[in-house]
């Protein structure tokens, strides 16, 4: 057995501080993270454990902050390279620069060496697991599976289901989307730390019959997520209305086809109301906030207090391409303007819980990863509060809750000083 240990201030919020209180938060300033096989042995003080442990190699990293590594519950890889395109909200962003760029991933080493960059883009800012779009193509999984399999990464993803309202090109039909996911699951299945979504794009672009066909997919395999999106734009919201006459809302065009239950992922949920907000938390299903790109696209503010108030669970994602960062530091400190905008308050502390025993939950990964707790795999990170001259001037010699929140606020990529993936060492800034 290899057994080492990390010595650093360590963080983790393991319940959500607005239902626990200060109870979820575990903060040791001295602390000792003990690894052994690359899971979490023990997380506490350095003086207790230190002793305990007299043989164990350990790694100084004292004046950093450990934290779990971040979840991103909702990010599309093939549009890494069109993040940043102007000047469009979502039906024509789609259309202009989305389906072209999704295009290209019908080409093997295109999908590889964007799956690469992204991923290790991904580890740079700190996220260790994702909940992952790719294409039509189901080499666009393969792609993506092998560079995650290759890095050790927890990556959920699955081929995308599309049949109608999109160029040729990019449309699958019932049959073969079914036949290409069942082939995928197969061929993916118990391998690693991928795990496989049924993944319809949102309800314009899929036939009820596709939508029928992924709700048996889903039934069939009850390991796989479900993952879409839903309610974000009042365009797209409207168009869901007349293709979908029978259905009392948005949401109820999933629930029709059995796509909402405790293992659907939902992102961004902006203009639910309080009805469909009560039936995602009966369901036990959950959204994945997405501030950057809710605010690029002109979306929404979503109401993360409405989403509290009916219990639903909620986890942050960068939404990359439309979300302008791969940073979940970034993406907090968005979300707290968001949440601003709507008359409440993001507290630092449960900030940090959205991106990781949170974003873990909605995943349904929460018994691996997210908290750190004992006999959870070892996947963490090291924040610099001094990582720029301004973090480090706002930073010095202050609490914990103002430190975290400057790095929420001020932090990205440049913030993470090291990420380690199941107790190995996975980036090391420059
Ligand atoms: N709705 C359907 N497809 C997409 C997409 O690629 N990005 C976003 N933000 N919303 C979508
Ligand atoms: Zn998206």
């Amino acid at each position: 057995m290899s057994a080492w240990a990390i010595r650093a201030e360590l963080l983790a919020v393991r319940a959500d501080p607005a239902i626990a209180g200060t109870e979820a938060i575990v903060h040791h300033a001295d602390g000792m993270l003990l690894i052994e096989d690359g899971i979490v042995a023990a997380f506490g003080d350095h003086a207790t454990l230190a002793e305990r442990h007299l043989d164990v190699p350990v790694e100084d990293r004292r004046g950093l902050l450990l934290v779990p590594g971040f979840v991103d519950c909702h990010v599309h890889y093939p549009q890494t390279e069109r993040i940043a395109a102007h000047g469009a909200q979502l039906l024509d962003w789609l259309e202009r620069h989305i389906f072209p760029a999704e295009q290209a991933f019908a080409d093997r080493p295109h999908a590889d060496a964007v799956a690469a960059f992204f991923l290790d883009e991904m580890l740079r800012n700190g996220t260790t697991s994702a909940l992952v779009f790719a294409t039509v193509h189901a080499q666009s999984v393969d792609a993506l599976f092998d560079a995650a399999l290759a890095r050790d990464m927890r990556i959920i993803s699955g081929k995308t289901l599309m049949d109608r309202q999109a160029p040729e090109a990019l449309c699958d039909t019932p049959e073969s989307g079914r036949a290409e996911s069942e082939a995928l699951i197969a061929r993916w299945r118990g391998r690693g730390r991928l795990g496989y979504a049924v993944t319809p794009r949102f309800a314009l672009t899929s036939t009820p019959a596709q939508l029928a066909s992924a709700g048996d997919l889903l039934a069939a395999h009850p390991d796989a997520l479900l993952h879409t999106h839903l309610s974000e734009n009042l365009g797209e919201i409207a168009a869901v209305g007349e293709a979908f006459p029978e259905a009392a809302d948005y949401l109820d065009v999933y629930a029709r086809h059995g796509l909402v239950g405790p293992r659907s992922v939902f992102a961004h949920g902006i203009h639910l109301d309080d009805g469909a907000m009560g039936r995602l938390a009966t369901a036990g299903a959950a959204i994945a906030f997405c501030p950057t790109s809710n605010l690029f696209l002109g979306s929404g503010l979503f109401d993360l207090a409405r989403a509290d108030a009916h219990g639903v669970c909620v986890g942050m994602g960068t939404d990359v391409g439309a979300g302008t960062s791969f940073s979940i530091l970034h993406t907090l400190g968005e979300a707290y303007k968001v949440c601003q905008m709507r008359g409440s308050s993001l507290d630092p502390f449960r900030a940090l819980w959205l991106a990781t025993g949170a974003g873990a939950a909605a995943l349904s990964i929460a018994d691996r990863v997210g908290g750190l707790a004992v006999g959870q795999e070892a996947d963490f990170i090291l924040l610099d509060s001094a990582a720029t001259p301004l973090l480090a001037r706002r930073t010095a010699a202050r609490p914990l809750a103002e430190r975290l929140f400057a790095l929420q606020i001020l932090g990205d990529d440049r913030a993470v000083a090291e990420t380690w993936l199941a107790g190995r060492p996975a980036h090391r800034r420059g």
